[in-house]
């Protein structure tokens, strides 16, 4: 793989900045925004007034603990625009969560703030190692989904050529790779395995194509899957996050020359970790829900949102700012099996450390009399695929996934193919069990 680390000179100077100037431009701009949370969305009047706290009692970045949280319901109780802070006619732009349950949750940005996002996608394009004039194939879904626009704007600020493919078709997606030997891909690593497949299928070797980078994020993904994917296309396979109530896209994002976890876009974000039982906040280092509040934002600012996703913040390295660990999962797709509770990532680790068994799989959860009963859906490898290999891989994860995660799963090793495909964002559990 080549070495992708950008120059110093490109980096925004804010990024390598001291931690003292960035910690003053974050309470002099998270002033600012609890002010206009406050000025202009009743909810936040309302809430920060029965809290009994006011924007003038920030006077210190932890101060930001006295105020009130908010949460996913309160996007839904305030559907479509309820909690936007402009005048409707300043916001250009609506994305919508798809609303599987309920109803969708509605964002909005103003011009200034999809100049902000635009920005937050270039660096973390550049931080990925993608460089002005570099060809983007951007299979991340346009329309509603934040992913395909958020970064097609990030990869035009760059001043890469952009391919706005968008999800699905997976055939053409290899044919315009081939064709338009684009450096960079943007897509989620479920859709990437996909592509990767269908290269199998083409007959093409993967290793040989234009690729140098991924740049993949909308779900949650293993360090064992980056070197899956980047032994495949011999390409480097780094790590993108955020979410449409913050941002979309450029919320945090990994540094190509070091992996090491998400570089969060601190001087627009502000991050904290709390325990989710108690909403508490941690000291850094520890693991608990990660929860932000936006510092510039105009249209929609968010204060103390709660993300349900789970981590631990780490100090910068390749940036000043600080870093969020990979994310585990989100704490509403934890599963708790008799007791021990499990994360997909963690099952991923295990299906992708047995080389017989493809890396596509899903966890079926039912109820077996009074107790919860998991399966987890593999497939064999199309060069692993005879009886007795597919015996063995059987046993083998069985046996890593009680060992290592701890819990008795059955295993279904399928034919090649048998497991469904992901066109964007993986459902990797499908839950039988009744609802309560
Ligand atoms: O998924 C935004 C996005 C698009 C991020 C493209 C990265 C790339 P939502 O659909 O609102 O927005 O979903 C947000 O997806 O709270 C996490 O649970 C999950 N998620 C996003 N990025 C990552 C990541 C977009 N890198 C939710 N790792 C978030 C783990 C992620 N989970």
């Amino acid at each position: 793989m080549k070495d992708l680390t950008p120059r110093r000179e490109s980096l925004d100077p804010i990024e390598i900045a001291s931690i003292d100037e960035i910690r003053s431009l974050q309470l002099e701009r998270m002033k600012w925004s609890l002010r206009h949370a406050y000025d202009n969305v009743p909810m936040y009047k309302k809430r920060f007034d029965e809290k009994g706290v006011h924007p003038d009692d920030l006077r210190s970045l932890a101060d930001l603990a006295k105020f009130p949280f908010t949460y996913k319901d309160d996007l839904r109780a305030n559907y479509p625009f309820g909690l936007f802070a402009v005048p409707r006619e300043e916001i250009v732009r609506i994305h919508a969560s798809s609303g599987t349950t309920g109803k969708p949750t509605v964002v909005g940005y103003s011009k200034n703030d999809i100049d902000m996002w635009s920005d937050m996608v270039a660096r973390s394009m550049r931080a990925s190692g993608t460089k002005p004039g570099d060809i983007a194939h951007i299979a991340y879904g346009y329309g509603l989904f934040t992913g395909g626009l958020g970064a097609h704007y990030g990869a035009e600020r760059l001043g890469c050529s952009v391919v706005p493919v968008s999800g699905g078709m997976t055939e053409r997606q290899v044919t315009l790779i081939e064709d338009f030997k684009p450096k960079t891909i943007m897509v989620t690593p479920s859709y990437m395995l996909n592509i990767l497949e269908q290269y199998g299928k083409a007959g093409i070797d993967p290793r040989q194509s234009s690729l140098e980078v991924g740049i993949f994020g909308a779900e949650p993904w293993t360090n064992s899957m980056r070197t899956e994917v980047e032994a495949a296309f011999d390409m480097h396979a780094v790590d993108i996050y955020g979410l449409s109530e913050i941002l979309g896209p450029g919320v945090a994002n990994e540094c190509v020359e070091t992996k090491d976890g998400l570089h969060v876009w601190e001087d627009h974000f502000y991050p904290e970790i709390i325990d989710p039982e108690t909403s508490e906040v941690l000291p850094d280092g520890e693991m608990g829900e990660l929860v932000f509040t936006t510092i510039t934002k105009e249209g929609l600012p968010m204060v103390r949102y709660r993300t349900r996703d789970l981590t631990r913040l780490l100090p910068g390295t390749a940036r000043s700012m600080r870093r969020m660990e990979k994310i585990t999962g989100r704490s509403d797709d934890m599963i708790i099996l008799r007791g021990v509770n499990v994360f997909p990532t963690q099952i991923e680790e295990q299906v992708l450390s047995i080389s017989q068994l493809a890396p596509y799989f899903q966890i079926e959860l039912t109820c077996q009399g009074r107790m919860d009963a998991m399966e987890v859906r593999v497939e064999a490898s199309p060069d692993a695929s005879s009886a007795t290999e597919r015996e063995m891989s059987t046993r083998n994860l069985t046996k890593k996934i009680k060992d290592v995660v701890g819990i008795s799963t059955k295993v279904s090793v399928g034919d090649p193919g048998s497991v469904e495909r992901s066109q964007g964002k993986a459902r990797r559990v499908i839950d039988y069990r009744p609802k309560e």
